[in-house]
């Protein structure tokens, strides 16, 4: 069964390590993960954005497979799936309604009070159906599914009011951190994320977790980091294994065979970043 975030970083953030959360985009790519976080007994968050949820046939589709696996593959773990950068109330809601345990309501482009007001909204309708909402303040550098935007700190006062007057359940303070590939060592501001943590007490997301080093990792999770999101890493290790296949194999033909490797290449990165994070035997 499926779980909220909730307990998983509450836990994770008191004994010091983070919880994963791996996007997903089709059910090769979800029995993988599921199948490092089994193996290496960790919990895990699958991640799944509004783009790659309408890839893979809506969410509906999503939660159906993903429930699926966890019956068929015996997964045990705590799992919850989460909707990446929910837009909307309604899009939050959709995911809900689907059976998604948990959500991201990401208000960041909007004023801050207009942020406030539409995470509220969104952390009312979770909270009555079990699930758990992640809020974000600032902006993630970067590009996520086609949306552009350039770095923004988040702002102390206001993730502080986010924090109590939206009530989530974990927020994203965007401190120097890029979706897809960084140029050089990432910038973070550690010195605004102790302050953020401190104030808020809240457990904090990292997002564009590909290409983070590790001491700048331990040194987030040590700020009261306990979610960091991986997607760009998955997806340039999954296309590497299989373009080598392709090119080393010019026989092949058929698609399971193809992308078989993609597949392995998936289960070992995210089990060795399960092992970075500090989740594993955690489950
Ligand atoms: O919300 C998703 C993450 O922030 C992914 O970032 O693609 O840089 O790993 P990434
Ligand atoms: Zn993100």
């Amino acid at each position: 069964r499926l779980v909220s975030m909730t307990d998983m970083l509450n836990k994770a953030k008191e004994e010091g390590y983070a919880v994963g959360q791996f996007n997903i985009n089709n059910l090769e790519w979800t029995q993988a993960v599921l199948t490092a976080a089994k193996e290496n007994n960790s919990p895990i968050i699958l991640g799944v954005s509004e783009g790659a949820a309408k890839y893979m046939g809506g969410t509906k589709v999503v939660a159906a497979m993903v429930n699926a696996l966890m019956e068929t593959m015996d997964i045990t773990v705590p799992v919850a799936l989460h909707l990446d950068h929910g837009s909307s109330f309604d899009t939050c809601k959709d995911a809900i309604d689907a059976g998604f345990s948990s959500v991201m309501i990401d208000g960041s482009h909007h004023p801050i009070d207009d942020n406030i007001a539409m995470t509220k909204q969104v952390v009312e309708y979770a909270h009555q159906h079990g699930a758990s909402v992640e809020g974000e303040v600032g902006t993630v550098g970067g590009e996520e599914d086609g949306v552009i935007g350039g770095v923004a700190y988040a702002d102390l006062a206001e993730c502080v009011r986010l924090v109590q007057e939206a009530n989530v359940d974990a927020l994203a303070a965007a401190l120097g951190s890029v979706h897809g590939t960084y140029d050089g060592e990432p910038k973070l501001g550690f010195k605004e994320m102790e302050e953020i943590s401190e104030a808020t007490g809240m457990p904090l997301v990292l997002h564009g977790g590909s290409g983070i080093p590790e001491h700048q990792v331990k040194k987030a999770i040590s700020f009261g980091h306990a979610k960091i999101n991986v997607n760009t890493e998955l997806q340039q290790q999954w296309t590497k294994a299989v373009r080598e296949k392709l090119n080393t194999d010019d026989k092949v033909y058929d698609p399971r065979k193809v992308i078989a490797p993609g597949k392995d290449a998936i289960i070992a990165t995210t089990k060795e970043t399960m092992d970075m994070f500090g989740s594993s035997n955690k489950a």
